[in-house]
Protein backbone atom coordinates (compact mmCIF):
# COMPACT_ATOMS: atom_id res chain seq x y z
CA UNK A 1 0.00 0.00 0.00
CA UNK A 2 1.12 3.61 -0.76
CA UNK A 3 1.58 6.29 1.65
CA UNK A 4 0.41 9.56 0.42
CA UNK A 5 0.54 12.66 2.90
CA UNK A 6 -2.20 14.64 3.04
CA UNK A 7 -0.65 18.22 3.75
CA UNK A 8 0.87 21.44 2.14
CA UNK A 9 3.68 21.81 5.43
CA UNK A 10 6.71 21.30 3.62
CA UNK A 11 8.74 20.79 7.25
CA UNK A 12 6.55 17.80 7.65
CA UNK A 13 6.48 16.06 4.79
CA UNK A 14 10.73 16.40 4.58
CA UNK A 15 11.01 14.59 7.98
CA UNK A 16 8.49 12.11 7.04
CA UNK A 17 10.05 11.63 3.49
CA UNK A 18 13.39 11.26 5.26
CA UNK A 19 11.64 8.35 7.24
CA UNK A 20 11.00 6.77 4.18
CA UNK A 21 7.07 6.98 4.46
CA UNK A 22 6.08 9.02 1.84
CA UNK A 23 4.85 8.00 -1.78
CA UNK A 24 3.37 10.76 -2.92
CA UNK A 25 1.51 13.50 -1.57
CA UNK A 26 -1.91 15.47 -1.60
CA UNK A 27 -2.79 19.38 -1.05
CA UNK A 28 -6.16 20.98 -1.60
CA UNK A 29 -6.67 24.90 -1.80
CA UNK A 30 -7.91 24.53 2.35
CA UNK A 31 -4.65 23.02 3.21
CA UNK A 32 -2.88 25.54 0.71
CA UNK A 33 -4.86 27.99 2.41
CA UNK A 34 -3.98 26.82 5.75
CA UNK A 35 0.00 27.18 4.69
CA UNK A 36 -0.26 30.87 4.50
CA UNK A 37 1.86 29.92 1.36
CA UNK A 38 1.98 30.95 -2.48
CA UNK A 39 0.45 27.43 -4.03
CA UNK A 40 3.09 27.00 -6.81
CA UNK A 41 6.15 27.67 -4.50
CA UNK A 42 4.61 25.08 -2.42
CA UNK A 43 3.68 22.53 -4.55
CA UNK A 44 7.73 23.00 -6.57
CA UNK A 45 8.89 22.72 -3.15
CA UNK A 46 6.80 19.46 -2.42
CA UNK A 47 7.52 18.28 -5.89
CA UNK A 48 11.38 18.34 -4.79
CA UNK A 49 11.37 16.24 -1.71
CA UNK A 50 9.24 13.83 -3.36
CA UNK A 51 9.09 11.59 -6.45
CA UNK A 52 5.95 10.23 -6.15
CA UNK A 53 2.82 12.00 -7.18
CA UNK A 54 2.28 15.41 -5.49
CA UNK A 55 -1.71 16.72 -5.84
CA UNK A 56 -2.56 20.31 -6.65
CA UNK A 57 -5.86 21.22 -7.17
CA UNK A 58 -7.45 23.44 -9.80
CA UNK A 59 -10.05 25.96 -8.17
CA UNK A 60 -12.10 26.24 -11.64
CA UNK A 61 -15.34 25.08 -12.27
CA UNK A 62 -15.94 25.19 -15.99
CA UNK A 63 -14.18 23.14 -18.37
CA UNK A 64 -11.93 25.78 -20.12
CA UNK A 65 -10.82 26.93 -16.78
CA UNK A 66 -10.26 24.01 -15.37
CA UNK A 67 -7.92 22.38 -18.13
CA UNK A 68 -6.06 26.00 -18.34
CA UNK A 69 -5.34 25.78 -14.50
CA UNK A 70 -4.23 22.09 -14.93
CA UNK A 71 -2.05 22.53 -17.85
CA UNK A 72 -0.42 25.21 -15.94
CA UNK A 73 -0.14 23.28 -12.79
CA UNK A 74 1.19 20.78 -14.17
CA UNK A 75 4.15 22.43 -14.99
CA UNK A 76 5.73 22.98 -12.21
CA UNK A 77 6.68 19.75 -11.93
CA UNK A 78 6.54 16.09 -14.29
CA UNK A 79 5.04 14.30 -10.62
CA UNK A 80 2.40 17.05 -10.41
CA UNK A 81 -1.14 15.17 -10.61
CA UNK A 82 -3.60 17.36 -11.28
CA UNK A 83 -6.69 17.09 -8.79
CA UNK A 84 -10.06 17.85 -10.41
CA UNK A 85 -13.20 18.05 -8.34
CA UNK A 86 -15.92 15.00 -9.72
CA UNK A 87 -18.17 17.27 -11.36
CA UNK A 88 -19.12 16.85 -15.17
CA UNK A 89 -16.50 19.26 -16.41
CA UNK A 90 -14.12 17.65 -14.12
CA UNK A 91 -14.17 15.09 -15.62
CA UNK A 92 -14.23 16.25 -19.42
CA UNK A 93 -11.01 18.05 -17.85
CA UNK A 94 -9.61 14.37 -16.45
CA UNK A 95 -10.07 13.01 -20.06
CA UNK A 96 -8.55 15.66 -21.10
CA UNK A 97 -5.54 15.71 -19.42
CA UNK A 98 -5.00 11.58 -19.04
CA UNK A 99 -4.89 12.04 -22.66
CA UNK A 100 -2.52 14.30 -22.70
CA UNK A 101 0.31 12.10 -20.76
CA UNK A 102 -1.03 14.31 -17.01
CA UNK A 103 -1.64 12.40 -13.64
CA UNK A 104 -5.29 13.13 -13.20
CA UNK A 105 -6.11 12.34 -8.78
CA UNK A 106 -10.20 12.63 -9.36
CA UNK A 107 -11.46 14.25 -5.78
CA UNK A 108 -14.65 14.84 -3.71
CA UNK A 109 -15.82 10.79 -4.33
CA UNK A 110 -18.53 10.01 -2.03
CA UNK A 111 -20.48 7.21 -3.42
CA UNK A 112 -19.52 4.05 -6.37
CA UNK A 113 -21.30 5.33 -9.03
CA UNK A 114 -19.07 7.97 -9.02
CA UNK A 115 -16.26 6.51 -8.70
CA UNK A 116 -16.97 4.00 -11.75
CA UNK A 117 -17.89 7.52 -13.79
CA UNK A 118 -14.16 8.72 -12.93
CA UNK A 119 -12.57 5.81 -14.17
CA UNK A 120 -14.70 5.99 -17.26
CA UNK A 121 -12.78 9.54 -17.38
CA UNK A 122 -9.30 7.93 -17.37
CA UNK A 123 -8.28 9.07 -14.03
CA UNK A 124 -5.16 7.92 -12.33
CA UNK A 125 -6.34 8.23 -9.05
CA UNK A 126 -9.92 8.23 -7.30
CA UNK A 127 -10.37 9.87 -4.08
CA UNK A 128 -13.12 9.03 -1.84
CA UNK A 129 -13.44 10.45 1.18
CA UNK A 130 -14.09 7.97 4.65
CA UNK A 131 -14.09 10.70 6.97
CA UNK A 132 -16.62 12.92 5.83
CA UNK A 133 -19.05 10.22 4.98
CA UNK A 134 -18.52 8.89 8.60
CA UNK A 135 -19.14 12.63 10.02
CA UNK A 136 -23.01 12.08 7.74
CA UNK A 137 -23.12 8.61 9.68
CA UNK A 138 -22.98 7.03 6.95
CA UNK A 139 -20.01 3.83 6.75
CA UNK A 140 -16.95 5.85 4.61
CA UNK A 141 -15.08 2.09 4.40
CA UNK A 142 -18.22 0.51 2.71
CA UNK A 143 -17.48 2.72 -0.15
CA UNK A 144 -13.64 1.74 -0.49
CA UNK A 145 -15.11 -1.70 0.06
CA UNK A 146 -17.50 -1.06 -3.16
CA UNK A 147 -15.23 0.38 -5.26
CA UNK A 148 -12.57 -1.91 -4.75
CA UNK A 149 -14.95 -4.28 -5.76
CA UNK A 150 -16.05 -2.99 -8.60
CA UNK A 151 -13.10 -2.16 -9.69
CA UNK A 152 -11.59 -5.63 -9.52
CA UNK A 153 -14.43 -6.77 -11.61
CA UNK A 154 -12.78 -4.81 -14.29
CA UNK A 155 -9.29 -5.75 -14.71
CA UNK A 156 -9.25 -2.96 -17.72
CA UNK A 157 -10.10 -0.40 -15.08
CA UNK A 158 -6.15 1.12 -14.12
CA UNK A 159 -7.25 3.84 -11.76
CA UNK A 160 -6.09 3.77 -8.01
CA UNK A 161 -8.08 3.63 -5.29
CA UNK A 162 -6.73 6.29 -3.01
CA UNK A 163 -8.41 6.58 0.43
CA UNK A 164 -8.94 10.27 1.26
CA UNK A 165 -10.42 11.99 4.59
CA UNK A 166 -8.41 9.37 7.28
CA UNK A 167 -8.79 10.19 10.10
CA UNK A 168 -7.24 7.76 12.36
CA UNK A 169 -5.13 5.13 11.93
CA UNK A 170 -8.24 2.25 12.23
CA UNK A 171 -9.36 3.62 8.91
CA UNK A 172 -6.00 2.51 7.48
CA UNK A 173 -5.82 -0.52 7.98
CA UNK A 174 -9.21 -1.25 7.34
CA UNK A 175 -8.58 0.21 3.85
CA UNK A 176 -5.37 -2.16 3.80
CA UNK A 177 -7.29 -4.73 4.73
CA UNK A 178 -9.75 -4.22 1.61
CA UNK A 179 -6.70 -3.61 -0.80
CA UNK A 180 -6.96 0.03 -1.35
CA UNK A 181 -3.98 0.87 -3.58
CA UNK A 182 -3.38 4.29 -1.91
CA UNK A 183 -3.94 6.07 1.39
CA UNK A 184 -3.44 9.55 1.87
CA UNK A 185 -3.03 10.72 5.67
CA UNK A 186 -2.58 13.69 7.73
CA UNK A 187 0.76 13.55 9.42
CA UNK A 188 -0.56 13.50 12.78
CA UNK A 189 -2.33 10.24 11.78
CA UNK A 190 1.10 8.71 10.67
CA UNK A 191 2.81 9.46 13.65
CA UNK A 192 -0.31 8.01 15.75
CA UNK A 193 0.39 4.85 13.37
CA UNK A 194 4.30 4.45 15.25
CA UNK A 195 2.47 4.23 18.29
CA UNK A 196 1.95 1.50 20.86
CA UNK A 197 2.11 0.94 24.94
CA UNK A 198 3.54 -2.36 24.49
CA UNK A 199 6.79 -0.50 22.28
CA UNK A 200 7.51 1.85 24.91
CA UNK A 201 6.97 -0.18 27.93
CA UNK A 202 9.31 -3.00 26.08
CA UNK A 203 11.92 -0.21 25.01
CA UNK A 204 11.66 1.63 28.83
CA UNK A 205 12.30 -2.30 30.36
CA UNK A 206 15.12 -3.06 27.67
CA UNK A 207 17.00 0.12 28.47
CA UNK A 208 16.69 -0.78 31.95
CA UNK A 209 18.03 -3.84 31.62
CA UNK A 210 20.80 -2.68 29.81
CA UNK A 211 21.72 0.08 31.95
CA UNK A 212 22.55 -2.41 34.72
CA UNK A 213 24.92 -4.52 32.35
CA UNK A 214 27.53 -1.39 32.52
CA UNK A 215 27.79 -2.31 29.15
CA UNK A 216 28.27 0.04 25.75
CA UNK A 217 27.94 -1.35 22.45
CA UNK A 218 30.17 1.20 20.62
C1 LIG B 1 -7.67 14.41 -0.04
O1 LIG B 1 -7.09 14.53 -1.07
C2 LIG B 1 -8.17 15.52 0.77
O2 LIG B 1 -7.20 16.53 0.70
C3 LIG B 1 -8.32 15.19 2.22
O3 LIG B 1 -8.06 13.83 2.48
C4 LIG B 1 -9.58 15.70 2.84
O4 LIG B 1 -9.59 15.36 4.21
P1 LIG B 1 -10.57 16.06 5.26
O5 LIG B 1 -11.93 15.51 5.03
O6 LIG B 1 -10.02 15.65 6.60
O7 LIG B 1 -10.49 17.53 5.01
Amino acid sequence: MKFFVDTADVADIRSLAEAGLVDGVTTNPSLIAKSGRKMAEVIAEICAITPGPVSAEVTATEYEQMLAEGRHLRQIATNVAVKVPLTEAGLRTCRTLTGEGTLVNVTLCFSAAQALLAAKAGATFISPFVGRLDDIATDGMQLIADIVKIYRNYPHIKTEVLVASIRHPIHLVEAAKLGAGVATLPPAVIRQLLKHPLTDRGLDAFLADWRKTGQSIL
